[in-house]
């Protein structure tokens, strides 16, 4: 089974193209796969066949996170056959400044810079308007949720994206946009959007997109692209054609957290698509356009995803072989279960005799844990609720199969509510669209959604719970 499983990952690594195995061929593929206990037959059964158990889990459990880690930070699951191959979007890339990179929320690893380099952008010695920069950072590795792919002459000739693009940030240590990795923390100043806009063909756009528009052109997608703005991506897009709410704003969502996630059941905003392997494998196959197996019949569905349905986003097959992304759920998955959300300080994040005011008003008159259990955050069970439940909007629960919003954990809101690594004007904003500014706002529309007789003391004790967790 092993040997099967290690040719599986050689050849994967084998079809990536460019021959650029370092880069392109994330060396989680040659890690060992976990361990497998053998099934029981006659000759097992006695003393040490199944070896010390206990501890062949714990070895397990420590290889899968870190396997799994170098998945999310560095695996682009041969997307860079769709970003650079067809998109071409390595070309508007060689041409971008590091002002202009820093500008559309990309992120730069500390970690992987030479201390040299490391010292002059903190002293600010870096020139911010040379694209050989962005270049140079690129090669390093060094640019979060993107890889670069070089020619022996050094020119980029081509670019892949990595789960890290959108759901990792930094700290800051360094410079602004500059610092060690937070996985996991949604990158609130990214314009993915923007991003993607610059890419000289947007033609498998327009090809997808013509199920729902006859004479869509490039420049209707660029437009569409446009309206996301920073910290957020329409998932939906290329499943229903909507880039619009009914009131003509973006039909995007904001990036979550991808954090805190272990023990509950649905994902996502709108949740019921499934839990986080199945949107793993949806958007590494995709969303990212990676190279892999994904199936889901719900989404053969002509009135409700004519794009899918036209494009069979809904039955997804490669040849085991040439399958980039199957082996990799398991370790994936296992690594962002292990994410843990970022603890606030009493103090520093919140006021603390405030917050335990807040919490009475939380499990008590505001009946915020009717959904939000506690310690959870979110339903334990069945978390999802419908609009009228809500007392909002349907629009984007319907793009889900189960039109239903899922009650989204709450760990981590003191980053948001703070603006802490991001730009100022992309901090607060909650609820899927950002419907919200500020989590006074959020508290304020809950007391006359749902009639609680909350006095503005108590939404302000209110809202100072809410960044205690
Ligand atoms: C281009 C940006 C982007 C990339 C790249 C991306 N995601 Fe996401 N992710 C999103 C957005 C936006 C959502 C919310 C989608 C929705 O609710 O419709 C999301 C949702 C999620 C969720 C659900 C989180 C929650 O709160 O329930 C998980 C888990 C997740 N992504 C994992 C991944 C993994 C793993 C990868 C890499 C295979 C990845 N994402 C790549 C933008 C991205
Ligand atoms: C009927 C179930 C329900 C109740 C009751 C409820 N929530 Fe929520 N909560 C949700 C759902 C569902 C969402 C996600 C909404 C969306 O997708 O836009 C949410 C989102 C939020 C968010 C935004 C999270 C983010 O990341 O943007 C905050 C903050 C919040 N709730 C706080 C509260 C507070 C405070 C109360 C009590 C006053 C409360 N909730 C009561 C279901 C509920």
């Amino acid at each position: 089974m092993k040997t099967y499983l290690k040719t599986l990952f050689a050849l994967a690594g084998a079809t990536v193209p460019f021959g650029l195995a370092a880069f392109a061929c994330s060396s989680a593929d040659r890690d060992e796969a976990p361990e497998h206990i053998a099934p029981a037959g006659d000759e097992l059964i006695g003393a040490g066949r199944f070896g010390d158990f206990d501890a062949t889990t714990d070895r397990n459990a420590r290889r899968m996170l870190e396997r799994g880690r170098e998945i999310f930070r560095f695996d682009t699951f041969g997307d860079e056959q769709f970003w650079g191959g067809e998109l071409r979007l390595h070309e508007a890339i060689a041409g971008v400044t590091p002002a202009q990179a820093r500008d559309l929320g990309l992120k730069v690893d500390a970690g992987a810079l030479p201390p040299r380099l490391r010292d002059q952008i903190a002293r600010g010695q870096v020139a911010l308007d040379d694209p050989a920069v962005t270049l140079r950072l690129l090669r390093l590795g060094a640019v979060v949720g993107v890889t670069g792919f070089f020619d022996d002459r050094g020119g980029l000739i081509s670019i892949g994206l990595q789960c890290a693009f959108c759901h990792s940030t930094v700290n800051d240590s360094v410079a602004q946009g500059v610092g060690e990795r937070l996985d996991g923390w949604a990158n609130r100043d990214l314009n993915v959007g923007a991003i993607i806009a610059s890419a000289p063909n947007l033609q498998p756009f327009v090809a997808l997109l013509r199920a729902v528009d006859r004479d869509i052109t490039e420049a209707d997608v660029r437009n569409v692209l446009l309206s996301w703005g920073p910290g957020k991506f329409d998932a939906e897009l290329i499943l229903d054609g909507k880039a619009f709410r009914p009131d003509g704003t973006s039909a995007a969502t904001l990036i979550p957290n991808a954090f805190d996630m272990a023990g509950f059941n649905e994902h996502t905003w709108t949740g019921n698509w499934g839990s986080v392997p199945y949107w793993n494998a949806f958007v590494a196959v995709n969303e990212m356009h990676g190279r892999g197996n994904f199936f889901d019949p719900r989404l053969n569905d002509r009135v409700k995803y004519p794009v899918a349905a036209a494009a069979r986003l809904w039955d997804v097959k490669v040849a085991p072989e040439e399958d980039l992304v199957t082996s990799k759920l398991p370790a994936l998955h296992f690594y962002q279960l292990a994410l843990p959300s970022p603890r606030p300080v009493a103090g520093v994040d919140f006021d603390e005799r405030a917050a335990a005011r807040g919490h009475d008003l939380f499990t008590g008159q505001a009946r915020c844990t009717r959904c939000h259990h506690e310690p959870l955050l979110t339903d334990a069970g069945w978390n999802l609720h419908t609009p009228e439940e809500m007392r909002i909007d349907a629009f984007q629960a319907n793009r889900a199969p189960g039109g239903s919003y899922k009650t989204m954990n709450l760990t981590g809101l003191f980053i948001r509510e703070r603006g802490l690594f991001m730009r100022p004007g992309n901090k607060g904003r909650y609820y899927h669209d950002g419907r919200f500014a500020t989590l006074l706002d959020v508290v304020r529309d809950y007391n006359e959604r749902f009639r609680l007789g909350l006095a503005p003391p108590q939404k302000l004790d209110l809202v100072e719970y809410l960044k205690s967790l």
